[in-house]
Formats: structure tokens, sequence, C-alpha cells
């Protein structure tokens, strides 16, 4: 059983500090709204639905130590919360829909009655992902056939949806299924969130997994050991490109050249209909540090230049399926988009 990756409770917010795992697991009770926007900042709490929903709570969190009592004031101040949790992380639209859904409810005739509408919008936000992402991996799971070897990227299970989980959500799935499956999990550096995390749940979980670095998953397509790749995403433009975490187009190359199909597998709250595609989605770019170093270890020459950019566009000639909430949908994306997203 995995442990929660964010909880609710006494008007505080409880996180599973994800950046010291699998060494330890670490539970952080964060009190102030700006401890919630640095652990996202600093990947505490990661993986685009669990970013929004923390983002929520921490609105929430905010908003009930404002001390104003007058309206105007109370909303002006807010309005800075919210704008300290948009400058957290640019790429997962999962933080920005949540946020419009927080200013969306910020209404009421005092300010007592606008925190309780905050604190519900927050729990509501979690329940529906934690609805959404058991439904796209109960559908997920019948794209994976018994006996299949399934590669994948990153983390997209409890600790990145504080939910059910997104492509390992499906994995997950067809296990429960009684399908027997086998997982390769990519290291994804720099911050190897498949060797520490991954690997991890998929442990807990009890379903056999393959580390392997990420240099390694063209040797494993070319020789047929994978049957399908499965990834989750951090934004879906209206045409169907995915931003997910670098490496992510690489793969999907790959899986094309080696005849693979190569889903996404995401809830609704990650489409993004107001970029037409995928080159106009922002993508982040983390200190240089993170790639000359390995856990504070420095493993390149001191003052070497590095880029780090957390993120790529797979573009969506290269996907086989988008699977949601609302169901899997095909190529060609736009027309499906729209209607499963508004
Ligand atoms: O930088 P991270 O660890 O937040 O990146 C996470 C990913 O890229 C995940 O694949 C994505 O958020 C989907 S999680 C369900």
């Amino acid at each position: 059983m995995i442990l929660k990756a964010i909880e609710w409770f006494d008007g505080k917010l409880r996180i599973l500090d994800q950046s010291k795992l699998p060494q330890e697991q670490c539970f952080v009770d964060l009190l102030d709204y700006r401890e919630v926007a640095l652990a996202i900042k600093e990947m505490k709490v990661r993986g685009a639905p669990a970013i929004g929903i923390a983002a929520a709570y921490g609105i929430a969190l905010g908003a009930q130590d404002i001390k104003a009592t007058n309206k105007g004031e109370f909303l002006n101040q807010l309005n800075r919360v919210m704008q300290t949790f948009a400058a957290t992380r640019p790429t997962a639209v999962n933080l920005f829909q949540a946020i419009n859904r927080m200013k969306e409810v910020a209404i009421g005739d005092s300010v007592p009655e606008i925190k309780k509408h905050l604190a519900d919008e927050a729990k509501q936000i979690h329940e529906e992902e934690i609805e959404a992402t058991k439904r796209l991996s109960q559908l997920g799971a019948e794209l994976i056939k018994n006996n299949f070897t399934i590669l994948t990227h990153c983390n997209t299970g409890t600790l990145a949806t504080a939910g059910y989980g997104t492509a390992l959500g499906a994995i997950k799935a067809a296990k429960e299924q009684g399908k027997k499956i086998n997982v390769i999990a990519t290291e994804t550096r720099p911050l190897l969130q498949g060797a520490r995390l991954t690997a991890w749940e998929l442990k807990q979980e009890s379903i056999p997994v393959t580390l392997i670095t990420d240099s390694m998953a063209g040797y494993f397509m070319s020789q047929g050991k994978i049957d399908c790749v499965i990834v989750g995403a951090d934004r879906i433009a209206a045409n169907g490109d995915v931003a997910n975490k670098i490496g992510t187009y690489t793969l999907a190359v790959l899986a094309k050249e080696n005849n693979i199909p190569f889903y996404v597998a995401a809830p609704t709250s990650t489409i993004d209909l107001s970029l037409t595609s995928g080159d106009k989605i922002p993508i982040e770019e983390r200190d240089p540090r993170e790639i000359t170093h390995i856990q504070g270890v420095p493993i390149a020459p001191e003052g070497v230049k590095a880029a780090n950019p957390a993120f790529d566009i797979t573009p969506h000639s290269y996907i086989s399926s988008i699977i949601t909430e609302k169901g899997i949908i095909r190529k060609p994306y736009g027309k499906e988009l729209i209607k499963i997203a508004t």
C-alpha cells in the first residue's frame, strides 16, 4: 500500500517529501503557503496533477492566514498568494487550471465564507483527480495485454498524482485485472524520478520492474523486448502535442522507428485548449547543478556549462493514443480533445 503523497487535515497540508525517497519516507507538515510553494519549486511535491492539488491546498492555506476582514483587501492579498503559486513551475498546466478554479470560487458575502469556498474547492479538486486517475487507469489497462513488457519514463504513480496514477495507474490496474506484466523503468536523469520513485512504487505494488538508464531504451526496443510505451503528460496542446519529462520525445521517436505503440495517459486537467500546438508550451529550465551533480555529488569538471530543460515536446504524430478519464482518443486529436475537455 502506497503512503499518501498529499493530505489535508486540520487546516494544514502534510506531504511526503519526494526529494528524500527512496532512502527516507519523510512526511512534512506545511503550515504556511510559502512553504507549499517552495515544496513545489524544490520538487518535494511533483508530477502534474499533484502540483495542481498542492497549489490548491496551498491557496486555501494562504487564504486562511489572511488577517484582513475587508473583502477588497482580502482579495488583494489572496491574489498575491495565487501569483506566488503561478511562479513556481511553468510547464504543468494542472497548476494553472487549479489556480483558475480557486479564483472562480473566491466569491461570497463575507471573508469567512470565501475562505470556506476555497478550502472546499481544494478538496474538490483533489477528489476529482483521484476519481479521474482511477477511471483513466481502468481504461488504459485495456491496452495492456497479458505478458506485456511496458516501458515507462519518469514517475506517474500515486506520488505524481496524489491519486491512483496515470501511466503507472494503467500498469497497476492491468495487474489488478490479473494480467502478468513486466515494467522497464528509465532512471530519468537528471533527478532520477524513475530510479527513485517509479521503481519504489512498483516494488510496493509487487510489480516486476527492471531499471535501465535513459540511453538504453533504444537497445531494448530494437531487441523486441518492449510491447508498448506508456508515459504521462504535463500539458497537452489542442492539436495533441504533449509536454512531458525530458527524454519523452526521444522515446516516442524510437517507438515509432521500432513499430511499438506509444501511449500518453493523463487526466483532462492536463489538456490546454488555449495553446494550438506544443511549440507554445513553456518549458521549465532548471538549475544546471542538477546536471553537473547527482544528489549533491559533483560528476563534471567544476565550472562546465550545462543545460537543463526539464521537459520536451512530443509531436502528436508520434502518439498512438491519449488515455483520459473520458475515454481513449486517437488521431486526429484536435476534435476529440475539444469534445472531452470542454
Ligand atoms: O518534473 P516532474 O517530476 O514534476 O515531471 C513529472 C512528469 O513529467 C510526469 O511524467 C508528468 O507530470 C505526468 S505525472 C502523472
